[in-house]
């Protein structure tokens, strides 16, 4: 469906686009769950032109859902593109996109820090399609022109970057990329489009795990694509292959969810703020990495291309890494997990979060070490998350 985007606010077509026609729902306020995976059709005549030209009528709900169609109407508005693709979790979005653009043989850029089954699914092309991967910090504009090939079809990205928060300069990037032909893919799951638009900034394809910030309540898993209409087909087409749509019901709950998404992304920001710099001024962390902080080292980088910053960051603790489990376990209001995004905090700690078997030097080399935790604040009171972290680092 091709969006129209409306004259109002941000917030009131959060909670109103995709749902002007509700008297076909018996006026109700909130949409129905059409949990069903069939829709007929009466006729002959009607069964053809919806299998031919879709168009207002469904016909199977792998291929499309009124469900679907709300949320995906709002997506698009509010990341400010033409279209949107639901997905079942944030990785099938990830590789929809990522596998949309790419054909055997082609290079790919990447940040290094990229969310690890991303790096998985990368590593997966190089085996199985002798597809060619560089991985840049993403901190240097530098870097993307140099790594540049005749062959580089895709650059692959995440600002700010899992665990370390870096930030990637999206609008040289896309510049760069636009005058080469090459198309851009970035995960906003962090950011959410409350406070990063980067179709704005020319980036070319926007993915979401919807399973985070969008649905807010840590009770379900989706994921969005957001893209302007020319690079919309090849996304259909490969969306359609990988079979990749959710439940209808999922949908309905990500939808609940994002209709407090502007509100609960301000108190999360204005939350995380606060706790990030309790943490920096306390003598037993080391450093954070907050790009909303002042003293983050791309602060002022992140704040020419983002209008807020949300909740999860990583921070340091300066103790040897035996006792780093009593931290943890005397953690009492925020519990040890590996998701984050809902009203719930959470933290981690980020070189175990990788799984056994890694290379602990080359993790150090890009500040992953066994003292990083990676935080996520919810929507507590921050005065009782402080004080939850202040005694559990004296147990350091
Ligand atoms: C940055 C980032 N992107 C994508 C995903 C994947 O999302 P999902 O779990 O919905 O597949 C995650 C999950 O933790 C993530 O942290």
């Amino acid at each position: 469906m091709i969006q129209q985007h409306s004259i109002h606010g941000e917030t009131t077509n959060l909670l109103h686009l995709g749902e002007e026609n509700n008297d076909r729902y018996m006026n109700s306020v909130v949409p129905p769950i059409f949990q069903t995976s069939l829709f007929t059709s009466s006729t002959y005549e009607e069964f053809a032109e919806t299998i031919n030209h879709g168009g207002d009528s469904y016909c199977y709900t792998r291929y499309g859902n009124p469900n679907f169609d709300i949320l995906c109407r709002k997506m698009a508005d509010l990341e400010q593109g033409d279209e949107a693709l639901l997905t079942s979790s944030g990785v099938s979005a990830i590789s929809i996109a990522i596998m949309a653009q790419i054909q055997i043989g082609d290079h790919i850029i990447a940040i290094s820090n990229l969310y690890g089954p991303t790096r998985s699914l990368l590593d997966y092309l190089e085996d199985k399609m002798n597809v060619q991967v560089t991985y840049v910090t993403g901190e240097h504009l530098y870097e993307f022109e140099e790594a540049m090939q005749p062959n580089t079809r895709l650059v692959v990205l995440e600002s700010p970057a899992s665990v370390t928060f870096c930030v990637q300069d999206l609008r040289g990037i896309s510049n760069l990329c636009r005058s080469r032909g090459v198309v851009t893919v970035i995960d906003n799951s962090y950011s959410s489009p409350i406070f990063q638009k980067p179709l704005k900034l020319g980036i070319d394809v926007v993915v979401h795990s919807a399973t985070k910030y969008l649905s807010g309540h840590s009770d379900t898993i989706g994921g969005v694509i957001v893209a302007n209409k020319p690079h919309m087909p090849k996304i259909r087409k490969q969306h359609k292959i990988a079979g990749s749509s959710p439940a209808p019901f999922e949908a309905w709950l990500i939808l609940r969810g994002m209709r407090t998404l502007p509100i609960r992304m301000k108190e999360h920001s204005k939350c995380a703020l606060a706790v990030a710099s309790f943490l920096e001024a306390h003598p037993k962390v080391r450093s954070v990495n907050y790009p909303g902080l002042p003293s983050f080292r791309q602060h002022a980088l992140a704040k020419s291309q983002m209008s807020g910053f949300s909740s999860l960051f990583s921070f340091e603790i300066d103790a040897p890494k035996e006792r780093m489990a009593p931290f943890f376990n005397s953690l009492r209001l925020i519990k040890i997990g590996l998701s984050w995004g809902g009203y719930e905090s959470i933290c981690v700690p980020s070189l175990v979060s990788f799984g056994k078997g890694i290379d602990e030097e080359q993790f150090a080399k890009i500040g992953i070490t066994h003292q990083l935790v990676r935080l996520h604040v919810g929507l507590e009171n921050a005065d009782d998350l402080m004080e939850d972290l202040s005694q559990a680092l004296q147990q350091v």
